[in-house]
């Protein structure tokens, strides 16, 4: 009604402009995508370019570049100079497939139709409560993943990606036995082991995953030499011994069900006074932003799995046999929830 909204205050239209705002906000990771595929910021790696330049190396649309990196620069991560030549800032400079901890991996895996599709289909997934993963692509997500080697590569090339900037500081948050092995099950490309294995320097190591993800491992380090080995397996079969278990963002993708088969398999293999470390977020009480709410939602659209609360983990392990003894925070969003035998 026309004096219904000549009546509303400013506030009134703040609020509406935000949630405006809010429901536009998908075309920064699809511009973020679309400037990873086309490698952009690589070459402005020595320095700005005009976008003709820039356009010109990278093979794009001039035209298009222009809209695209005035867009990202609202988000600090382009910078446009005063003569007109267009470069990165110190927060874009990780888009660089080069860069030292490289982030396009994972924007790639983030962005990919995979994981973005199922969250276009979250009204079906709010209504019936169960993924919209297996109707848009016929399988359960692992296996999409697995379809071929391409797609495998660039999912855990992903994932590793996302898992390296966090991998040192929640190695340096635990203090590991001097001695005995430590298994990192679903633990990828490895990355988190090669942490575990540089500081705690009398542990054995081994890599539990999938039998193509082991293939790809990174452990072939000078540093860590004969003290890992690959252990290709299903965890929901079988997990070999060990004094420590590692499960790192593996029991956010799986159901409670699931998770109590992992979990029951560590603790029937774990050795004597073993111990179980979770690495997970530990979804905190409040409205405070935190990446696991988002990522609870890709989840929540695309897998079985859910982010828990420290009383949903306590009760997890419970069911599988084990005790939460205490939550480690890491100083990432990751914490390490450790558990022993429950009995
Ligand atoms: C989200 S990724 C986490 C990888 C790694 N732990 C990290 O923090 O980066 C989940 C891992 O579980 C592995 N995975 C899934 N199903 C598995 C199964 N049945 N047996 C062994 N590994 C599995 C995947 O291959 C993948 O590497």
């Amino acid at each position: 009604m026309p004096s219904e909204i000549s009546g509303m205050n400013a506030g009134d239209r703040e609020a509406t402009r935000f949630l405006i705002d809010e429901a536009l906000s998908y075309v920064y990771p699809a511009a973020l995508r679309a400037v990873a595929m086309t490698g952009v910021a690589d070459h402005l790696a020595n320095g700005p370019l005009t976008v003709a330049e820039l356009a010109g190396r990278a093979g794009v649309h001039e035209d298009n570049l222009r809209r695209t990196l005035r867009l990202l620069a609202t988000r600090g991560i382009f910078e446009e100079l005063a003569d007109g030549r267009w470069g990165l800032t110190a927060i874009g400079q990780p888009l660089r497939a080069d860069a030292p901890l490289t982030a396009r991996p994972a924007i790639l895996m983030l962005t990919e139709r995979s994981l973005w599709q199922p969250t276009g289909e979250m009204e079906q997934v709010l209504r019936h409560g169960v993924s919209a993963f297996e109707d848009l692509f016929g399988m359960p997500f692992f296996e999409y993943v697995a379809r071929d080697q391409q797609a495998a590569t660039a999912f855990h090339s992903g994932m590793a990606a996302f898992s390296d900037q966090e991998n040192a500081p929640i190695a340096a948050s635990y203090d590991f036995p001097a001695a005995g092995t430590v298994m990192d099950v679903g633990g990828g490309q490895g990355g988190f082991l090669l942490e575990v294995l540089r500081l705690a320097t009398g542990l054995e190591g081994v890599l539990l995953d999938a039998p193509h993800v082991v293939a790809e491992h990174r452990l072939d380090v000078d540093e860590v030499k004969g003290r890992w080995r690959l252990s290709p397996g299903d965890f929901f079969t079988e997990v070999p011994a060990a004094d420590v278990y590692m499960v790192k963002r593996v029991l956010h993708d799986w159901d409670d069900d699931q998770c109590v088969r992992i979990l029951g398999n560590c603790r029937r293999a774990m050795a004597a006074g073993g111990r179980v470390l979770v690495v997970d977020a530990v979804i905190p009480a409040g409205s405070e932003p935190h990446q696991a709410k988002a990522v609870d939602v890709l989840l929540m659209t695309g897998l079985t799995g859910r982010e828990r609360t420290e009383a949903e983990f306590a009760r997890l392990l419970e069911a599988a046999g084990l005790r939460l003894s205490r939550v480690i925070p890491t100083g990432t969003v990751l914490s390490i929830v450790e558990a022993t035998a429950g009995d």
